[in-house]
């Protein structure tokens, strides 16, 4: 048997296993908002053994009886239905047969609802961000540290191979020390701004709604939560400031009229959000990273990374192939130019990070190259085994903060605001991030 068969048999018996204890432990949960991604969410819920659905809520009654018959197809029994309007939630909290509640909604909503499961006291994971203003930032912080109650974003770029991979290969020390990361979100979003996935008559989704009132980094997190595991902010560094700067705004209006006529409502009015709006960040170490969000230009999928260290570069662009420079040329017997930049791939298969090895080829079968199934699988181990989240409140209330920073700072011709200290001290001594992966 080959190396590869081996592992990829020894990894199928060892997720057999752990299922199989998973299954006598259920986590059960409660899903909020099932639209497009609390669907995807539900889905890849769905196949993970020992869990259950009891109950689902929705203020769209189609969504809610798309959700119930999606659990039932999976050999589960029907979730009862929560769709008594936009605060039933609230009723779904109260239930007793719930260990957790996954919330995909509308960014206004995700906050007060987190906040609302926490004091009903079931574990609480959000859609990405977290929070859209710094009070609801810390108000996530304070609550979740008054209730003691497990609160965590579903922010499934941290566990994207890539980030993981490049984290082990910083940490095994071949890129020297992180001085420098760029990472941006280019990724055309505005069919989801619009109706245009529903009526199509050219309304403003809540999306687009978000574009015509805030100009900011208004999904900061997908970009940033790699650049944060790396950079160790939170975890022995600290974001001290940003600067932010917004573009011009055309893309909404363009597509308006594109689609639906120049004279179209929404194609003639003005939209705040910058077609592409970029903040820089200081550390309080004096180090720099730059995030930049792009969702209303008509340009391709231009995700885009880049980690400076001293002694090596990551560059992951997606999509594309990533590449890798190294300064020091014979690390590991690998003797490498250091004039050229150098394909990443063979660096992915050494350095991959164990969750990826044990269950990286169940995963990928799964939206977002497998990280949403490997998120939902590190949520629901937490919550059965009462362990920490993977991504702590705190962690997720500083990479929300960058948006209404953003906002802040474009607002007054790009002015330096501080990043509160959501650890109050603790970055100091907080350890390294690391994600458990042990799971049984
Ligand atoms: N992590 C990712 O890769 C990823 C991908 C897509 C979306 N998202 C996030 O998921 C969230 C939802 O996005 P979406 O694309 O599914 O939007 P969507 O509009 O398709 O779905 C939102 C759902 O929330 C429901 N809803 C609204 N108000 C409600 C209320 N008061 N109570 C219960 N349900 C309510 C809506 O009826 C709808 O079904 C957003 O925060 C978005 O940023 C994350």
């Amino acid at each position: 048997m080959q190396r590869r068969e081996f592992l990829a048999t020894a990894a199928a018996a060892s997720l057999a296993a752990a299922e199989a204890r998973a299954a006598e432990q259920p986590v059960r949960v409660g899903m909020v908002g099932v639209g497009g991604r609390g669907t995807a969410l539900l889905r890849t819920l769905a196949d993970h053994a020992g869990v259950e659905v009891p109950a689902v809520c929705d203020i769209d009654d189609n969504a809610v009886a798309r959700a119930q018959k999606l659990v039932a197809e999976s050999g589960r029994a029907k979730p009862d239905a929560f769709a008594r309007g936009p605060e039933d939630y609230r009723r779904m909290f109260e239930r007793n047969d719930l260990d957790g509640v996954v919330i995909a909604t509308p960014w206004p909503l995700h906050a007060p609802m987190m906040l609302a499961a926490l004091r009903a006291g079931k574990a609480a994971a959000v859609e990405v961000p977290a929070a859209i203003t710094l009070d609801e930032s810390w108000e996530l912080v304070e609550t979740a540290e008054e209730t003691g109650v497990s609160a965590t974003m579903l922010e499934n770029w941290v566990y994207r191979r890539e980030p993981l991979a490049v984290l082990n290969i910083a940490r095994a020390g071949l890129l020297g020390d992180i001085v420098h990361c760029e990472s941006g979100y280019g990724h055309d979003v505005r069919a989801g701004k619009f109706d245009a996935r529903r009526a199509n008559k050219g309304e403003l989704a809540w999306r687009g709604e978000q574009a015509v009132s805030r100009d900011g980094v208004l999904y900061p997190t997908h970009q940033f939560a790699p650049t944060a595991m790396l950079m160790d902010i939170n975890h022995g560094a600290r974001i001290e400031s940003l600067v932010a700067m917004g573009s011009v705004s055309e893309g909404m209006n363009r597509y308006a009229a594109d689609i639906w006529g120049s004279d179209h409502h929404n194609a003639r009015r003005s939209y705040a959000n910058g077609d592409r709006t970029t903040a820089l960040l200081q550390l309080e170490d004096g180090r720099t990273a730059l995030n930049f969000n792009d969702t209303q230009s008509w340009h391709p999928r231009d995700d885009a990374h880049k980690y400076h260290g001293t002694k090596g570069m990551v560059r992951w662009p997606f999509p594309g192939e990533g590449t890798i420079w190294l300064l020091d040329r014979h690390w590991d017997g690998r003797s490498l130019d250091a004039r050229e930049w150098h394909s990443l791939n063979p660096f992915l298969e050494e350095f991959d990070h164990p969750v990826w090895k044990e269950y990286g080829e169940r995963a990928l079968a799964f939206g977002h190259n497998g990280a949403d199934w490997l998120e939902l699988r590190g949520w629901v181990e937490s919550v059965r085994h009462k362990t920490d989240p993977p991504v702590s409140i705190v962690d997720a209330a500083t990479w929300s903060a960058i948006g209404p920073l953003s906002e802040q700072s474009i607002a007054n011709k790009s002015q330096r605001v501080e990043m509160p200290d959501f650890t109050k001290g603790r970055w100091k001594t907080n350890p390294k991030f690391e994600l458990r992966w042990e799971w049984s």
